[in-house]
């Protein structure tokens, strides 16, 4: 989609938002696989109620970016516009066990600044790409951790009152793969409470689940992750790979070799072969046994 209504390209230096036209998602997102639209990069927080006001006002349908390492964006001139926080400088600041951490920060990166400052809990984390607005919407999780244990408070862009709140513990709940924000939420900034402990020791946590995840996930190959969750006391990727539907494909898109929940890209794989891919496994699991798998990949397919 392409912005040509003149109040919204007039107003954008005000706002401090940058435009850049026509950006392929499939540059932005993890599996490699997304049309191209125009992305608004916003520079300062205070300024999302207006523009969200305005591009409601003038009827511009828009989605929020984190990372892009959960999502699969169908291919083709896309009809919404996209929002991306840009990343300040500094991102993350330490105050004893505290850490305020912008949305937009690298969620690798913040583990090992909290362990360089000998705060750890987060060690499970350390693999996961993406952006800490991200991990926080979906409630991120591995290793038996999940970063909505650590969360104090999250300040956040509310779709449903068009303003910035910061809410606080008992507001939010953190369920697994899941949190209590609306879709149309944006995440902008956590604070972070964490456990001190000597960075040695952190580290030696992190190399585990390093060691752990290079054994079992496909680590340099294009994909969003696991693409289902886990069903209550189940495991989504040892049924797949129980069906023998690893390196299962349609297309370009293929269930890994390496971890059944992971489908990769191969190489030019479209969004249809993608979502073939997944609805034929979802089925192959249902008729096996009896059970639905739910997307944990979010698409954005309209
Ligand atoms: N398994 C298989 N075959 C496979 C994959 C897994 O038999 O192809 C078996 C494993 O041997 C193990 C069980 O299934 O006994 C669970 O596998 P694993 O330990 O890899 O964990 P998972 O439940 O598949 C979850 C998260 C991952 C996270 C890991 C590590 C979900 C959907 N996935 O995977 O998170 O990294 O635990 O804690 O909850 C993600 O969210 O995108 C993600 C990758």
């Amino acid at each position: 989609m392409h912005i040509e209504n003149t109040k919204i390209l007039s107003a954008l230096p005000n706002l401090g938002v940058d435009l850049l036209r026509s950006v392929s998602l499939g540059e932005l997102t993890s599996l490699g696989i997304g049309g191209a639209t125009d992305l608004l990069r916003i520079h300062r927080h205070q300024s999302i109620p207006s523009l969200l006001n305005l591009l409601e006002e003038t009827e511009v349908p828009h989605k929020f970016l984190g990372g892009g390492s959960n999502l699969l964006v169908i291919d083709g001139e896309l009809p919404f516009i996209v929002l991306q926080l840009a990343q300040p400088n500094p991102d993350v600041v330490i105050a004893g066990n505290i850490a305020s951490v912008d949305a937009a920060a690298d969620l690798g990166k913040t583990v090992t600044l909290c362990a360089k400052n000998n705060l750890g809990g987060m060690e499970g984390l350390i693999g996961v790409p993406g952006t800490v607005g991200g991990a926080l919407r979906m409630n991120a999780g591995a290793y038996g951790m999940q970063i909505g244990s650590y969360v104090r408070e999250v300040k956040v862009y509310r779709a449903a009152t068009r303003t910035i709140e910061i809410l606080r513990g008992p507001e939010i709940s953190f369920e697994y793969r899941h949190t209590s924000f609306a879709p149309d939420d944006m995440m902008l900034a956590v604070t972070l409470d964490l456990p001190s402990k000597p960075y040695q020791q952190i580290l030696q946590g992190i190399r585990i689940c390093n060691e752990k995840r290079r054994s079992s996930q496909p680590l340099g190959q294009k994909s969003a992750g696991c693409i289902f969750k886990n069903p209550p006391g189940g495991s989504a990727g040892r049924m797949i790979d129980e069906l023998g539907l690893k390196g299962f494909s349609r297309g370009d898109a293929r269930v890994s070799d390496r971890h059944a929940n992971f489908f990769v890209n191969t190489g030019r794989a479209s969004a249809a072969d993608m979502l073939a891919l997944i609805a034929e496994v979802r089925e192959r699991v249902q008729q096996a046994y009896g059970v639905t798998l739910e997307n944990e990949v979010v698409v954005w397919n309209a």
